[in-house]
């Protein structure tokens, strides 16, 4: 009885069904497709005025990059649904120079399930409070359901305003530091890096370090070979050392080599 059943072709054809089974289980681990099965669909970008426009557009063209392979849909989050401007206080009254971003939903009716939310900083973040009290309650609301935060530039300081970044390491522009820092008196800020990921939340230093910080998260859910392939495909050279940074001492940071 068992010795008919061993030879049987149908006691193989189920032999290499559950083989096939267990190797596509077991494919979303392996070295050249890691995460796979696993990668996030919903993604979003706050906005608000005086968003620094590299700061959005750095990860999103990262992004842009991986819709063309991946199924991934973005939500574009601002207060109203009015086209968000980059133009600050700071611009000089004989400029308009400034670019829109039209938003797709507003932090009174945010995209569900959202997974991983990007903060861009810029000027905007130092605007009086009052103008950014939607923008931080959405990233405290949020933030328990996401399955990754990414900030760029001073981002941060609207992370921990939030009070998401307390007790956890965080970076943020070094040449506002001084400045901006002091908005989250509990975060373990890291003076010298070009980003930190501390948990599920990545942050990133000035403007463009959002593109590294990207990457590497990139790498990190997607795997690093298709990093390398949207950053070639970019023409980017990124900086893959998260210790990387110039800047600190460039600005003077305190606990950089230029700092006494
Ligand atoms: C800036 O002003 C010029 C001249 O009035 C106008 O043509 C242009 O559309 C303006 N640009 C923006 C971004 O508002």
């Amino acid at each position: 009885m068992i010795l008919s059943a061993l030879i049987s072709p149908l006691f193989y054809s189920a032999v290499i069904i559950n083989l096939a089974a267990v190797l596509a289980m077991a494919a979303p681990s392996s070295a050249h497709n890691t995460h796979r099965a696993d990668i996030p669909v919903n993604y979003g970008m706050v906005l608000f005025p005086g968003f620094q426009a590299l700061d959005v557009f750095g990860p999103l063209d990262i992004l842009n990059t991986l819709s063309f392979t991946y199924p991934i849909h973005l939500s574009l989050i601002a207060s109203t649904l009015d086209p968000v401007t980059t133009r600050t206080t700071r611009s000089s009254p004989g400029s308009n120079f400034s670019e829109s971003v039209v938003p797709t939903h507003t932090f009174a009716n945010p995209p569900k399930d959202l997974e991983v939310l990007f903060v861009p900083g810029g000027l905007g973040t130092r605007a009086p409070e009052p103008a950014l009290l939607d923008v931080i309650a959405y990233i405290k609301e949020t933030y328990p359901s996401l399955r990754y935060i990414v900030s760029v530039c001073t981002g941060a300081t609207l992370l921990a305003r939030a009070g998401i970044l307390d007790g956890k390491r965080a970076t943020t522009n070094k040449k506002a530091w001084g400045e901006v820092t002091p908005l989250g008196p509990n975060v373990k800020w890291v003076p010298v890096a070009r980003w930190v990921e501390d948990g599920n939340i990545w942050t990133s230093s000035g403007v463009s370090a959002g593109i590294d910080a990207t990457f590497a998260w990139v790498s990190a859910v997607y795997g690093e070979a298709v990093a390398a392939d949207a950053a070639n495909g970019l023409e980017y050279e990124r900086h893959t050392d998260p210790s990387w940074d110039p800047f600190a001492a460039i600005w003077g940071v305190p606990g950089s080599s230029s700092s006494s």
